[in-house]
């Protein structure tokens, strides 16, 4: 088992990285002096696949966990069902030195993780994730928090966990397209700061869809470090973090007009992520070959442009609700090659509308 520890400046927290490493978890938590009585927050469908395994190993070491079921997906994500979960709690008698395990995709950890920031102004939290995305991505930095109706996002706060435990066997179950959208993150993090997770999804892309666990729990590993060593340094999204935003400014206006349906956050980014590279192809600074291995990546990954679906006045409206635009000209990290970023404050609107019109040119 890997063990990455997170240094921040008010928190210091290690994530372990496994395979078939459950039987451990209890030991962990042990370690970790986790009390006995325990709130696992899970979502219906990792529910019927996992819980009882969980609730098995946690039992035969002595624990006393408790679960809270809500359904799956983003529309979870929301105050009545973050309400929902605080009176179960409530009704549980879960104490402040007590913990909740957040044990489920992105959506538990943004939700579960929200709820133990704020039910008796803070209990413990574990975040045990169950998706790519989210062991390489969502579970890591400390952000979590609850959709409005207004917007993605809007209510929240920063809160870390005691520990993360990944284990990659929970993604043998995970749909292939889901297994895409968090391999998005991932060829994010191989261009902006590790060529060799590029190099690697280059090579092995077969052996990771096939999820390979070798490969795929070094890929976890290797992403895991370089959102840690981005958080480390910019904890609060001041400018360093705005790296990991590497293909999003695109990406959110994609999926933002397609009104979240059709394509899903990972793919839109992958999209987003070669517009933006070509944003630096067409400023000279990211050479032909390197922008093409970029492409070729993130096409192989099976990820297209549904432009029958799209309208760039749609998308380019959208890229104006952006909250890092800055006048006309855009802040944003450009890829100068794979595994390097530059920082830009003058991107203008007419470079993303041309890197627009290049993925409607695509065949
Ligand atoms: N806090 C952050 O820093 C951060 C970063 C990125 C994304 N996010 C959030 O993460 C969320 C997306 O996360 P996600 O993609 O994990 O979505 P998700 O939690 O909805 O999980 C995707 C689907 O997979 C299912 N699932 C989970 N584990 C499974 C398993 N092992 N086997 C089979 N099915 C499984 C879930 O039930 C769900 O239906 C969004 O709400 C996004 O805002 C947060
Ligand atoms: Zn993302």
């Amino acid at each position: 088992m890997h063990k990455i520890i997170l240094n921040l400046k008010n928190a210091k927290y290690p994530i372990y990285i496994g395979n078939e490493t459950l039987s451990k978890f209890p030991s962990l938590c042990k370690a970790h002096r986790i009390k006995p009585h325990l709130a696992i927050v899970t979502d219906k469908i990792v529910a019927k696949l996992y819980l009882d395994e969980l609730l098995s190993v946690l039992k035969k070491s002595g624990f006393s966990p408790e679960f809270i079921i809500v359904n799956p997906g983003e529309k979870s994500k929301n105050l009545f069902v973050l309400s929902e979960i605080i009176t179960q709690l409530i009704q549980m008698k879960l104490r402040r030195d007590e913990t909740i395990i957040a044990f489920g995709g992105g959506v538990i950890g943004d939700l579960a993780g929200f709820a133990s920031a704020i039910y008796l102004r803070g209990v413990n939290l574990i975040q045990f994730p169950t998706t790519l995305l989210a062991m390489v991505d969502s579970s890591i930095g400390g952000k979590v928090g609850i959709d409005h109706k207004f917007g993605k996002n809007l209510i929240g706060a920063f809160y870390h966990p005691i520990f993360v435990f990944s284990d990659v066997s929970f993604l043998k179950t995970l749909p292939q397209r889901e297994i895409i959208c968090g391999l998005g993150e991932v060829v994010k993090y191989g261009i902006i700061m590790d060529s060799e997770i590029f190099k690697m999804l280059e090579t092995q892309l077969e052996d990771v869809l096939k999820l390979n666990s070798r490969v795929i729990q070094n890929l976890v590993y290797r992403s895991v470090i370089v959102k840690s060593r981005v958080v480390s340094k910019d904890e609060r999204e001041k400018k360093l973090r705005m790296i990991l935003n590497f293909g999003h400014t695109i990406g959110h206006s994609i999926e933002a007009s397609l009104n979240y349906k059709r394509l899903k956050h990972g793919e839109a980014v992958m999209l987003g992520m070669i517009g933006e590279s070509f944003i630096s192809l067409n400023r000279g600074i990211l050479r032909k070959a390197e922008f093409e291995r970029i492409r070729k990546v993130i096409s192989e990954a099976g990820v297209v442009f549904p432009k029958k679906f799209l309208a760039k006045t749609l998308i380019l409206k959208h890229i104006g609700y952006d909250k890092k635009i800055f006048s006309e000209r855009l802040n944003m990290y450009l890829p100068v090659k794979i595994g390097r970023m530059k920082f830009f404050n003058d991107v203008s609107l007419e470079e993303i509308e041309n890197a627009i019109d290049f993925l409607f040119n695509q065949n």
